[in-house]
């Protein structure tokens, strides 16, 4: 009874400030609720993008006139918080409205993140996305992109925690995430550190078994030959689970599929970025003539960084500026498509980044490969650094929320849950804690 009183008044507590950012952006424009029912819901997130490489957050070098225009035909956040400085808990908050840590998809070791598409962790089955309320409220609900939040619980193929248990209809994308194990010839990122470990051990031990089987061939040692072929046939064991564990990151991670199947195992990092495209228009068209919610959960302008040919080299700063202004174009790709058939007024459009520009991926040759976080100090994975959690935000909805206006309140990007919960007529789930 206390414990469910303590959740009420919580409860009651929070949703409003939670719902902050609806009233904050609607009130200036009277709410129009008789049209404003069930807007069609547009959410993009750039995975790793830092609050200083676009134009319209007082970046001068790096071209972003998609997204900048979105700013200027909306409401730009300049306080606008990831609820973690990484992919996983800032995903898994964005999704559900809560702090990660309230579903277990945050910890304080090194495993913030999800590491491995066979892994057991992942959302739990009793959180609810606001892709579910929707769902139940009539959307059609898409997921194209990057999911990151668990696929397996038990056994290969039970899909426990995939996307389409979780409220989206539909999923074309990324199981996990990019990272530079995706492209043959780049430094391990998955378990990097274990695996250097791990693999320096193997040598020693090698070294180790070579040096006594020398030692006892040229008579020095008096070692068991047993003792030695024991010892090699270990070594062979470890080595082969070694193996089996890491050799194979890029072919059980970097994987695409559509809803359960799995389509490109493993994918190709030059056609994925059209692929997505091509599916997030095809499901626009598809869509237009019902309540839709699409989530484009870009792969850019996460390492490897692959820019497609036009935008190879284009931009001022390397291999992640073209990256981020390949990503801008793409922004404009999904924007025609929804203005080319009449869809801009009743879409509210969204853009965000999941956290803050990473700002340790450098390298010797190719210089920035990570983003850039204007005046905030810190970046991706460094909790408590504004750097990490300050990322862009950025709402557009014509005829509703006003052109232009710049918003200077603290919001969160766990406001969005909330946010597209009531436009879409649905409520908010009053059983546990919020925040
Ligand atoms: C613009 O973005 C690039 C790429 O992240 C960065 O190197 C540069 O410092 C930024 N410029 C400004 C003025 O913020
Ligand atoms: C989901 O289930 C777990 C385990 O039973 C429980 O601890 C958690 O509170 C539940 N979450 C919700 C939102 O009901
Ligand atoms: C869309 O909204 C804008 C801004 O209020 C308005 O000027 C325009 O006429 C509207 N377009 C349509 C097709 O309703």
């Amino acid at each position: 009874m206390m414990q469910r009183g303590r959740a009420t008044a919580a409860a009651r507590a929070c949703w409003p400030a939670a719902l902050l950012t609806a009233c904050l952006l609607l009130r200036p424009c009277g709410c129009k609720t008789a049209n404003a029912l069930k807007p069609n819901i547009l959410l993009i997130m750039a995975d790793d993008l830092g609050i200083g490489d676009l134009g319209c957050y007082g970046n001068r070098t790096l071209r972003t006139p998609h997204i900048d225009r979105l700013a200027e035909e909306g409401v730009r956040l300049t306080q606008h918080l990831a609820a973690a400085p990484l992919c996983t808990p800032s995903r898994a908050a964005f999704l559900t409205g809560r702090h990660a840590f309230r579903s277990g998809m945050d910890a304080s070791d090194g495993y913030r993140a999800l590491q491995w598409n066979g892994g057991s962790g992942g959302l739990p089955q009793n959180e609810t996305t606001f892709a579910r309320i929707l769902q139940q409220e009539g959307y059609a609900t898409g997921l194209i992109g990057k999911w990151h939040q668990g696929v397996n619980c038990a056994t290969r193929g039970d899909h426990c925690h995939h996307p389409l248990r979780h409220g989206f209809d539909d999923f074309y994308g990324m199981p996990f995430t990019l990272v530079n194990d995706c492209q043959p010839g780049r430094p391990p990122e998955v378990d990097a550190a274990l695996r250097a470990r791990l693999g320096q051990y193997t040598q020693w031990a090698a070294w180790g078994v070579l040096t006594a089987a020398a030692g006892r061939a040229c008579g020095l040692l008096s070692v068991p030959r047993r003792a030695v072929l024991g010892a090699a046939g270990l070594l062979l064991l470890f080595f082969a689970s070694w193996f089996a564990s890491f050799g194979f990151v890029r072919r059980w991670n970097c994987v695409l599929m559509r809803n359960h199947e799995v389509t490109e195992q493993p994918m190709r990092l030059e056609t994925a970025t059209g692929l997505l495209l091509e599916e997030a228009v095809s499901y626009v068209e598809r869509n237009k003539h019902r309540p839709f919610l699409l989530f484009v959960s870009l792969l850019h302008v996460h390492i490897p960084l692959v820019s497609t040919g036009a935008f190879a080299g284009r931009s001022r700063h390397g291999p992640y500026g073209d990256n981020v202004e390949e990503m801008d174009w793409l922004v404009g790709q999904l924007l025609h498509a929804l203005e080319e058939r009449g869809l801009k007024n009743k879409t509210f459009t969204y853009f965000t980044s999941d956290h803050g520009g990473h700002l340790e991926a450098r390298d010797e040759a190719l210089g920035q490969l990570g983003g850039w976080n204007g005046i905030y100090r810190g970046g991706k994975g460094m909790a408590g650094w504004e750097g990490g959690i300050r990322v862009p935000g950025i709402f557009r909805w014509p005829g509703v929320l006003p052109a232009g206006r710049v918003v200077s309140e603290p919001t969160s990007l766990m406001d969005v849950f909330p946010t597209v919960v009531q436009l879409g007529g649905g409520e908010v789930p009053r059983d546990r804690c919020v925040r």
